[in-house]
């Protein structure tokens, strides 16, 4: 094994990620309902050197990361710090030479960074068998790479997808539960154009906005609403308000999707919607525009703005054909998709 011979070629491939309900919950030990995406980023090469050197099809430079990095965020260019992040989490005994292709569009907010983390730690040798580790480390590796104290969500859906299924996360015990996404329900995501060019500070923010509440009344997951009262900063208490009330939506909407009542789900996702922009206020008018657009087109159950929300997509869950992606600059069809994997060849 390893060290003679010839290098194996690998292939490791990562899905982005849409959430259909449960956003800014995961880093409150909330539940999430995502689903990975049939759009996904690979990593194709073999392992040997002492550098992580890729070249990808969609960047002008490549990524040059040895394997000793000690300060990812400093590495350049901007999209290498994800190598560097999960070069610097998971520590390979050797590097590896090759290339990253993606479906995913960058910067849309389908997780297009989560992706390439966990493409890029499967390639390197981190362990497809379990999951949650996988995600864990990729977490730490955006983390490291941004400064972002981003939830798991993200790179927890792309490591665990199901295909045709959604994922009941739950945040804190980081279990996974697939519940079936109905056949006659179609998911499309449509991006409001506006980059999250800010979307880092405003994301600390919040975090620190949830921390606040759950110091004068402890874990939101474990909160009712009317507790929330005693919470003095008007801001935090509704911030929190959002968080318990989002928590309680995503496990009506996890039975909502399981009974394949899609009405009562699309009313959970406008009501999720509601609170995002008027508690949470992470919402933008381009997207309350789209969401409104979208729930005024015929066989359209439920719209909302997914993922961090301060610009980015909206995800609608309509009857196959209602929504005509044509009227948008950017929108897709996705179909909920299997995890990650590693291949050899
Ligand atoms: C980003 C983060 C996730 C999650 C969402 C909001 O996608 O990476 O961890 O917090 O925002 O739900």
């Amino acid at each position: 094994m390893g060290g003679h011979g010839r290098a194996m070629r690998l292939t490791a491939t990562a899905p982005g990620r849409v959430n259909l309900i449960g956003d800014h919950v995961d880093y409150a030990g909330g539940f999430v309902l995502p689903v990975a995406v049939d759009l996904a980023t690979t990593v194709t090469g073999e392992r040997g050197g002492d550098e992580v050197v890729l070249t990808s099809a969609s960047e002008a430079e490549q990524a040059v990361v040895p394997i000793d990095v000690e300060d990812p965020a400093a590495i350049r260019p901007g999209w290498a710090r994800y190598v560097a992040g999960v070069v610097a989490e998971l520590r390979p005994r050797e590097g590896f030479v090759g290339e990253v292709r993606s479906t995913l569009p960058a910067g849309a907010g389908l997780s297009s960074s989560a992706a390439l983390e966990v493409a890029v730690a499967l390639a390197l040798g981190a362990p497809a068998e379990d999951p949650v580790a996988l995600a864990r480390l990729c977490q730490q590796a955006e983390q490291r790479a941004t400064g972002v104290p981003c939830g798991i969500m993200d790179q927890l859906t792309s490591a665990a997808g199901v295909a045709r299924h959604a994922l009941l996360i739950d945040c804190d015990s980081l279990t996974v539960e697939p519940v079936p996404v109905p056949d006659r329900a179609e998911i499309v995501v449509v991006h409001s154009g506006e980059e999250r060019a800010l979307a880092s500070s405003a994301y600390g923010t919040r975090r620190a906005e949830v921390e606040v509440a759950e110091v004068e009344v402890g874990p939101l997951r474990e909160a009712v609403v009317d507790e929330l009262s005693t919470i003095a900063d008007p801001v935090a208490r509704r911030r929190a308000r959002h968080v318990v009330t989002e928590i309680d939506r995503v496990r009506s909407a996890a039975a909502a999707l399981a009974s394949a009542n899609l009405e009562w789900f699309g009313e959970l996702m406008v009501a999720s919607h509601a609170s995002l922009r008027d508690d949470f206020a992470v919402s933008t008018p381009a997207l309350d525009r789209l969401v409104d657009q979208l729930m005024a087109t015929p066989g359209v159950w439920g719209a909302r703005l997914t993922g961090a929300g301060f610009g980015g997509c909206v995800v609608a869950v309509c009857e196959p054909g209602a929504v005509d992606l044509g009227r948008f600059e950017q929108a897709w069809k996705v179909v909920a998709s299997a995890g990650a994997r590693l291949e050899m060849g």
